[in-house]
């Protein structure tokens, strides 16, 4: 159904989008009125199946029943509550679902509003709980190459996306970067985890032995890197990681705004890959992307660690006005729920094969030098086009969404990452409708 003629906005200058070639988009808009399950409906009148669960965040598809009138219900009762000195039951409720959900050993939640939120939160924990244990020395925060954490300035300090950084002045001092562990001449067309690249962890002993592991905070990374084209880790590489900080008491962070709640195919990453870090953040999945809402999960000795002092004072002062939200948890209780419910996780682990199945059929097609893949999630980098970077994965991005799929572009790179109630049908539309803009692209 096309939009109303009442619908179309009358003027599209005021808006600047985020992320986004803004001139390109308003020359040609690409509007989106509605959403069911696998598919969004665009303003004129398209059906577009969702190849990237909204940015990553839709896992239970969209519009789902349950979430809708948990939230319906909750605005109705009690629409906000201060967060700070005051709480509300849900916040209580949410946590403890949540925590159910994460690896043995993290007891703990504090909530924030997005991914970005999430990460700048559990930056200043790990460096605020150095401090509480007579450590105070420990500021140094180590993030690796082509990280993304956001675009705070403690995210983008410890990340590595270049184009996220450069234009944003010094920002924060006393942070380093171990190597990324993209080794394409070695591990192109890995299907799950590449075989080679473990050694590149050792790139953190490199730094402790560089600055001394006694000034370093936290390591963050994100166990599998999304938003740079789906940057599968090594085998036996984040083991070693994990090794490493473990041994000179640096606290470890897994980046889980992508990777929490499904995506490859278990609740966190954590416990896919069998590891416990000291803190997870996540978001985006955690109320379905319906409602904005992230947190920081914390192991007890990190939160137990805060807990001292004269009872009346506060501990961490650190908080935002919306954390815990009541209509957030509301939505985030009834996503956790479905999520259960429908066995969406394992849901993920069963396609996953399927998926990788799907996804390396693509080799050998136009321009195509690497596919990758975990979970439910990929990606197929593209050559880029001489001296225009990005354009050529633009171009298919602006091709698929003509031909009714919603694919994500970063760089080169398309990446995929369909809501994790994807039936083995949608998956072959997805690669049926990239294999025609594969074919046609220059
Ligand atoms: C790993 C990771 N961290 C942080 C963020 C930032 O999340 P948000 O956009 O909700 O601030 C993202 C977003 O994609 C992410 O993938």
């Amino acid at each position: 159904m096309p939009l109303d003629q009442n619908q179309w906005p009358n003027d599209l200058r005021a808006f600047w989008l985020p992320f986004t070639a803004n001139r390109q988009f308003k020359k040609s808009p690409r509007l989106l009125v509605s959403a069911n399950r696998m598919h969004y409906q665009s303003s004129d009148g398209r059906h577009v199946l969702d190849g990237t669960a909204g940015l990553w965040c839709c896992n239970a598809g969209h519009n789902s029943p349950r979430i809708v009138e948990a939230i319906q219900k909750q605005v109705e009762s009690l629409d906000y509550a201060p967060a700070f000195q005051m709480s509300h039951p849900r916040t209580f409720e949410l946590s403890n679902r949540i925590i159910d959900l994460a690896p043995q050993g993290i007891d703990h939640v504090f909530f924030t509003n997005s991914g970005s939120e999430s990460v700048e939160s559990a930056l200043k924990i790990a460096i605020a709980y150095h401090r509480a244990r007579g450590e105070g020395q420990r500021t140094r925060l180590i993030g690796r190459e082509r990280g993304y954490h956001g675009v705070n300035f403690g995210g983008i300090s410890v990340g590595g996306m270049v184009n996220n950084r450069r234009v944003y002045g010094s920002l924060l001092n006393g942070v380093d970067h171990i190597r990324d562990t993209h080794i394409p001449e070695k591990n192109a067309f890995s299907r799950g985890q590449p075989k080679h690249g473990a050694e590149r962890a050792d790139d953190l002993e490199r730094l402790i032995a560089l600055h001394g592991a006694d000034t370093i905070a936290a390591l963050i990374i994100e166990p599998v890197a999304g938003s740079t084209g789906v940057l599968v880790p090594p085998i036996g590489y984040l083991e070693r990681i994990h090794e490493i900080c473990s041994k000179h008491g640096i606290l470890l962070i897994f980046d889980e705004v992508i990777c929490g709640f499904g995506r490859l195919g278990d609740s966190f990453a954590a416990n896919y890959f069998g590891l416990t870090p000291d803190m997870i953040t996540c978001a985006k999945g955690l109320t379905n992307g319906i409602i904005p809402m992230g947190a920081v999960l914390t192991s007890s000795e990190i939160h137990d660690a805060f807990m001292t002092g004269p009872e009346h004072l506060i501990e961490l002062f650190h908080g935002y006005t919306y954390s815990g939200n009541p209509v957030a948890c509301a939505a985030g209780l009834a996503a956790l729920e479905t999520y259960r419910v429908d066995g969406l996780f394992e849901r993920a682990a069963s396609l996953a094969p399927y998926w990788e199945e799907a996804i390396h059929s693509m080799k050998g097609m136009n321009h195509v030098i690497d596919i990758r893949n975990i979970g439910l999630m990929g990606a197929i980098e593209l050559a880029p086009r001489d001296g225009l970077p990005s354009q050529r994965a633009f171009d298919a991005f602006l091709q698929a969404f003509e031909k009714g799929l919603l694919i994500r572009v970063t760089a080169d790179v398309i990446a995929l990452s369909p809501p994790l109630i994807a039936e083995k049908e949608d998956i072959d539309t997805i690669f049926s409708i990239l294999t025609e803009v594969l074919q046609g692209l220059d």
